[in-house]
Protein backbone atom coordinates (compact mmCIF):
# COMPACT_ATOMS: atom_id res chain seq x y z
CA UNK A 1 0.00 0.00 0.00
CA UNK A 2 1.46 3.43 -0.66
CA UNK A 3 1.83 5.50 2.28
CA UNK A 4 0.49 8.95 0.13
CA UNK A 5 -1.25 8.12 -3.40
CA UNK A 6 -1.32 11.80 -4.81
CA UNK A 7 -2.21 10.68 -8.33
CA UNK A 8 -5.25 8.72 -6.80
CA UNK A 9 -5.69 12.41 -4.36
CA UNK A 10 -5.83 14.38 -7.32
CA UNK A 11 -7.42 12.19 -10.20
CA UNK A 12 -10.51 14.22 -10.94
CA UNK A 13 -8.52 17.34 -11.43
CA UNK A 14 -5.78 16.02 -13.56
CA UNK A 15 -7.30 17.32 -16.44
CA UNK A 16 -8.25 20.67 -15.55
CA UNK A 17 -4.85 20.69 -14.49
CA UNK A 18 -2.66 19.61 -17.43
CA UNK A 19 -5.03 21.99 -19.55
CA UNK A 20 -3.66 25.04 -16.89
CA UNK A 21 -0.30 24.36 -17.39
CA UNK A 22 -0.59 24.08 -21.38
CA UNK A 23 -1.91 27.84 -21.17
CA UNK A 24 0.67 28.88 -19.12
CA UNK A 25 3.41 27.07 -21.50
CA UNK A 26 1.80 28.82 -24.42
CA UNK A 27 2.05 32.10 -23.04
CA UNK A 28 5.45 31.36 -21.43
CA UNK A 29 4.22 32.82 -18.15
CA UNK A 30 6.63 30.81 -15.74
CA UNK A 31 7.91 33.95 -12.65
CA UNK A 32 5.70 35.45 -10.82
CA UNK A 33 2.55 35.03 -13.20
CA UNK A 34 -1.17 36.36 -12.70
CA UNK A 35 -1.70 32.62 -11.17
CA UNK A 36 0.60 33.50 -8.37
CA UNK A 37 -0.94 36.53 -7.91
CA UNK A 38 -4.94 34.54 -8.06
CA UNK A 39 -3.32 31.91 -5.55
CA UNK A 40 -1.92 34.22 -3.37
CA UNK A 41 -5.51 35.87 -2.92
CA UNK A 42 -7.43 32.68 -2.58
CA UNK A 43 -5.27 31.74 0.03
CA UNK A 44 -5.48 34.56 1.98
CA UNK A 45 -9.54 34.27 1.76
CA UNK A 46 -9.15 31.10 2.89
CA UNK A 47 -6.78 31.79 5.83
CA UNK A 48 -9.66 34.67 6.26
CA UNK A 49 -6.12 36.93 6.21
CA UNK A 50 -5.86 40.08 4.57
CA UNK A 51 -2.89 39.06 2.61
CA UNK A 52 -1.21 36.18 1.87
CA UNK A 53 3.06 36.02 -0.11
CA UNK A 54 4.21 32.91 -1.43
CA UNK A 55 7.82 31.57 -1.69
CA UNK A 56 9.59 28.64 -3.07
CA UNK A 57 9.41 26.48 0.35
CA UNK A 58 8.28 26.10 3.79
CA UNK A 59 11.93 26.36 5.20
CA UNK A 60 11.82 29.99 3.45
CA UNK A 61 8.73 30.65 4.76
CA UNK A 62 10.21 30.48 8.12
CA UNK A 63 12.80 32.04 7.45
CA UNK A 64 11.45 35.22 5.57
CA UNK A 65 8.97 35.71 8.43
CA UNK A 66 11.34 35.90 10.87
CA UNK A 67 13.63 38.39 9.07
CA UNK A 68 10.84 40.50 8.35
CA UNK A 69 10.07 41.26 11.93
CA UNK A 70 14.00 42.94 12.43
CA UNK A 71 14.94 41.27 16.14
CA UNK A 72 17.79 42.83 17.60
CA UNK A 73 20.77 39.82 17.31
CA UNK A 74 20.18 37.43 20.02
CA UNK A 75 16.98 37.86 20.87
CA UNK A 76 15.42 34.79 22.17
CA UNK A 77 12.85 32.74 20.30
CA UNK A 78 10.43 29.96 22.43
CA UNK A 79 9.65 26.91 19.83
CA UNK A 80 8.39 23.61 20.47
CA UNK A 81 11.43 21.18 21.10
CA UNK A 82 8.98 18.67 18.67
CA UNK A 83 8.89 20.33 15.35
CA UNK A 84 10.96 19.77 11.85
CA UNK A 85 14.35 20.76 11.79
CA UNK A 86 13.47 23.67 9.58
CA UNK A 87 11.51 25.71 12.58
CA UNK A 88 14.45 26.00 14.56
CA UNK A 89 16.99 26.38 11.51
CA UNK A 90 15.21 29.26 10.42
CA UNK A 91 15.55 31.34 13.67
CA UNK A 92 19.55 30.11 14.01
CA UNK A 93 19.44 31.38 9.78
CA UNK A 94 17.98 34.66 11.60
CA UNK A 95 21.01 34.93 13.91
CA UNK A 96 18.64 34.75 17.17
CA UNK A 97 18.66 32.47 19.92
CA UNK A 98 16.38 29.31 20.26
CA UNK A 99 14.85 28.03 23.50
CA UNK A 100 13.30 24.80 23.34
CA UNK A 101 10.40 23.87 24.90
CA UNK A 102 8.57 20.85 25.63
CA UNK A 103 5.51 19.72 24.05
CA UNK A 104 2.41 19.16 25.95
CA UNK A 105 2.30 15.42 27.33
CA UNK A 106 -1.26 15.04 26.01
CA UNK A 107 -1.20 16.86 22.61
CA UNK A 108 1.82 17.00 20.08
CA UNK A 109 2.09 20.97 20.14
CA UNK A 110 4.33 23.35 23.16
CA UNK A 111 3.25 23.27 26.14
CA UNK A 112 1.65 26.59 27.24
CA UNK A 113 2.80 26.08 30.91
CA UNK A 114 6.45 25.21 30.13
CA UNK A 115 6.22 28.94 27.99
CA UNK A 116 5.61 30.54 31.00
CA UNK A 117 9.21 29.03 32.54
CA UNK A 118 10.77 29.96 29.72
CA UNK A 119 9.82 33.65 28.43
CA UNK A 120 12.48 36.26 29.56
CA UNK A 121 12.87 40.06 29.17
CA UNK A 122 14.66 38.89 25.78
CA UNK A 123 11.86 36.48 24.45
CA UNK A 124 10.47 38.62 21.36
CA UNK A 125 8.79 36.20 19.47
CA UNK A 126 7.54 32.10 20.32
CA UNK A 127 6.81 30.25 17.50
CA UNK A 128 3.99 28.02 17.85
CA UNK A 129 3.66 24.15 15.61
CA UNK A 130 0.98 22.97 14.46
CA UNK A 131 2.04 19.62 14.57
CA UNK A 132 -0.11 16.73 12.98
CA UNK A 133 -2.82 19.08 12.34
CA UNK A 134 -3.47 19.68 16.15
CA UNK A 135 -3.21 23.38 17.16
CA UNK A 136 -2.16 24.74 20.59
CA UNK A 137 -4.67 26.35 23.34
CA UNK A 138 -5.13 30.23 21.84
CA UNK A 139 -7.01 31.14 24.50
CA UNK A 140 -3.92 30.13 26.95
CA UNK A 141 -1.88 31.44 25.61
CA UNK A 142 -3.63 34.75 24.81
CA UNK A 143 -3.48 35.21 28.53
CA UNK A 144 0.28 34.50 28.70
CA UNK A 145 0.99 37.19 26.67
CA UNK A 146 -1.13 40.00 28.34
CA UNK A 147 0.90 43.02 29.02
CA UNK A 148 4.17 41.47 26.92
CA UNK A 149 5.67 42.77 23.67
CA UNK A 150 6.18 39.38 22.38
CA UNK A 151 5.31 38.31 18.67
CA UNK A 152 3.88 35.20 17.46
CA UNK A 153 4.24 33.32 13.99
CA UNK A 154 2.64 30.10 13.78
CA UNK A 155 4.23 27.29 11.63
CA UNK A 156 1.02 25.78 9.97
CA UNK A 157 3.05 23.47 7.77
CA UNK A 158 1.19 20.63 8.91
CA UNK A 159 -2.39 22.75 9.66
CA UNK A 160 -3.59 23.96 6.46
CA UNK A 161 -7.71 24.22 7.14
CA UNK A 162 -6.94 23.54 11.06
CA UNK A 163 -9.23 25.55 14.03
CA UNK A 164 -8.20 26.05 17.28
CA UNK A 165 -11.58 25.78 19.75
CA UNK A 166 -10.39 27.05 22.95
CA UNK A 167 -12.01 30.54 22.27
CA UNK A 168 -16.11 31.35 21.61
CA UNK A 169 -14.89 31.83 18.09
CA UNK A 170 -13.22 29.05 16.32
CA UNK A 171 -9.72 30.66 15.32
CA UNK A 172 -8.51 28.73 11.78
CA UNK A 173 -4.94 28.33 11.66
CA UNK A 174 -2.72 31.07 9.80
CA UNK A 175 -5.08 33.77 11.06
CA UNK A 176 -3.58 34.04 14.50
CA UNK A 177 0.26 35.33 14.34
CA UNK A 178 1.11 38.21 13.15
CA UNK A 179 2.64 36.03 10.45
CA UNK A 180 1.83 32.10 9.44
CA UNK A 181 3.54 30.11 7.77
CA UNK A 182 2.95 27.22 5.37
CA UNK A 183 5.09 24.33 3.34
CA UNK A 184 3.45 23.28 0.60
CA UNK A 185 5.57 20.28 -0.10
CA UNK A 186 3.64 17.88 -2.07
CA UNK A 187 2.62 15.54 0.89
CA UNK A 188 1.04 18.19 2.89
CA UNK A 189 -2.61 18.43 3.18
CA UNK A 190 -2.40 21.09 0.53
CA UNK A 191 0.65 20.31 -1.94
CA UNK A 192 2.32 21.70 -5.29
CA UNK A 193 3.68 19.03 -7.50
CA UNK A 194 7.11 20.33 -6.35
CA UNK A 195 8.31 22.86 -3.40
CA UNK A 196 6.38 25.74 -2.24
CA UNK A 197 5.40 27.69 0.48
CA UNK A 198 3.24 30.62 1.70
CA UNK A 199 3.11 33.41 4.83
CA UNK A 200 -0.31 35.00 5.51
CA UNK A 201 -0.86 38.14 7.52
CA UNK A 202 -2.58 40.67 7.95
CA UNK A 203 0.03 43.43 8.31
CA UNK A 204 0.38 45.39 5.05
CA UNK A 205 4.30 46.98 5.49
CA UNK A 206 5.18 42.60 6.55
CA UNK A 207 3.44 41.51 3.20
CA UNK A 208 5.02 43.86 0.98
CA UNK A 209 8.07 43.29 2.95
CA UNK A 210 8.73 39.90 2.22
CA UNK A 211 7.13 39.69 -1.51
CA UNK A 212 9.93 42.53 -2.08
CA UNK A 213 12.65 40.38 0.01
CA UNK A 214 11.52 37.11 -1.82
CA UNK A 215 12.31 38.72 -5.53
CA UNK A 216 15.69 39.46 -4.62
CA UNK A 217 14.86 42.74 -3.32
CA UNK A 218 12.80 44.41 -6.03
CA UNK A 219 9.42 45.26 -6.67
CA UNK A 220 10.20 47.10 -10.00
CA UNK A 221 12.24 45.56 -12.44
CA UNK A 222 15.58 45.77 -12.71
CA UNK A 223 15.37 47.94 -9.12
CA UNK A 224 17.12 45.84 -6.06
CA UNK A 225 17.62 48.04 -2.84
CA UNK A 226 17.39 45.06 -0.81
CA UNK A 227 19.71 42.82 -0.06
CA UNK A 228 17.19 39.83 -0.91
CA UNK A 229 16.70 36.07 -1.85
CA UNK A 230 15.33 34.65 -4.85
CA UNK A 231 12.43 32.35 -3.17
CA UNK A 232 10.05 32.80 -5.81
CA UNK A 233 6.76 30.33 -6.25
CA UNK A 234 6.16 29.00 -10.00
CA UNK A 235 3.53 30.37 -12.16
CA UNK A 236 2.75 26.55 -13.29
CA UNK A 237 2.60 25.64 -9.27
CA UNK A 238 0.09 28.50 -8.15
CA UNK A 239 -1.88 27.09 -11.02
CA UNK A 240 -2.21 23.48 -9.71
CA UNK A 241 -2.32 24.75 -6.15
CA UNK A 242 -5.42 27.19 -7.21
CA UNK A 243 -6.98 23.61 -8.51
CA UNK A 244 -6.22 21.55 -5.30
CA UNK A 245 -6.85 24.48 -2.73
CA UNK A 246 -10.60 23.89 -4.15
CA UNK A 247 -10.15 20.49 -3.20
CA UNK A 248 -8.93 20.82 0.48
CA UNK A 249 -11.70 21.15 2.82
CA UNK A 250 -13.12 18.07 1.21
CA UNK A 251 -10.00 16.15 1.70
CA UNK A 252 -9.44 17.15 5.03
CA UNK A 253 -12.64 15.27 5.86
CA UNK A 254 -11.62 12.61 4.37
CA UNK A 255 -8.43 12.02 6.32
CA UNK A 256 -10.63 12.86 9.21
CA UNK A 257 -12.96 9.76 8.41
CA UNK A 258 -9.61 7.79 7.63
CA UNK A 259 -7.93 8.55 11.01
CA UNK A 260 -10.84 7.96 12.89
CA UNK A 261 -11.38 4.22 11.60
CA UNK A 262 -8.08 4.22 12.59
CA UNK A 263 -8.55 5.27 15.88
CA UNK A 264 -11.29 2.95 16.50
CA UNK A 265 -9.43 0.12 15.39
CA UNK A 266 -6.04 0.22 16.93
CA UNK A 267 -5.16 -2.73 18.95
CA UNK A 268 -2.15 -1.47 20.98
CA UNK A 269 -3.01 -0.67 24.66
CA UNK A 270 -0.95 2.17 25.22
CA UNK A 271 -2.00 4.06 21.87
CA UNK A 272 -5.52 3.45 22.01
CA UNK A 273 -5.13 4.61 26.16
CA UNK A 274 -3.31 7.71 24.54
CA UNK A 275 -6.02 8.32 21.98
CA UNK A 276 -8.86 8.24 24.86
CA UNK A 277 -6.80 10.81 26.94
CA UNK A 278 -5.80 13.31 24.10
CA UNK A 279 -9.37 12.92 23.02
CA UNK A 280 -10.66 13.89 26.33
CA UNK A 281 -7.96 16.63 26.98
CA UNK A 282 -9.12 18.29 24.09
CA UNK A 283 -12.60 18.17 24.57
CA UNK A 284 -12.25 19.76 28.35
CA UNK A 285 -10.58 22.92 26.17
C1 LIG B 1 6.26 21.78 10.72
C2 LIG B 1 7.05 22.01 9.47
N1 LIG B 1 7.75 23.16 9.33
C3 LIG B 1 8.48 23.41 8.23
C4 LIG B 1 8.56 22.51 7.19
C5 LIG B 1 9.45 22.80 6.02
O1 LIG B 1 8.77 22.90 4.82
P1 LIG B 1 9.47 22.59 3.43
O2 LIG B 1 9.78 21.15 3.36
O3 LIG B 1 8.43 23.00 2.41
O4 LIG B 1 10.68 23.45 3.33
C6 LIG B 1 7.84 21.32 7.28
C7 LIG B 1 7.90 20.33 6.17
O5 LIG B 1 8.13 19.22 6.25
C8 LIG B 1 7.08 21.04 8.45
O6 LIG B 1 6.40 19.91 8.59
Amino acid sequence: MKFLDLYNQDKSILKLISRDINKIIKKSDFILGNKVKEFEDKFAKYCETKYAVSCANGTDALFLAINSLNLPKGSEVILPAMTYCSTLFSVMRCNLKPILVDIDKNTSTISVEEIKKKITKKTKLIILVHLYGDMPNLYKINKILIGKKIHIIEDASQAHGAFDYSSKKPIKSGSYGILSCFSLYPGKNLGAYGDAGIITTNNKNKANYIKKYRNIGSDKKFYHDLVGVNSRLDTIQAAILIRKLKELNKNNSRRKKIAKIYSENISNKNLKNFIKKRTKYKRKQ
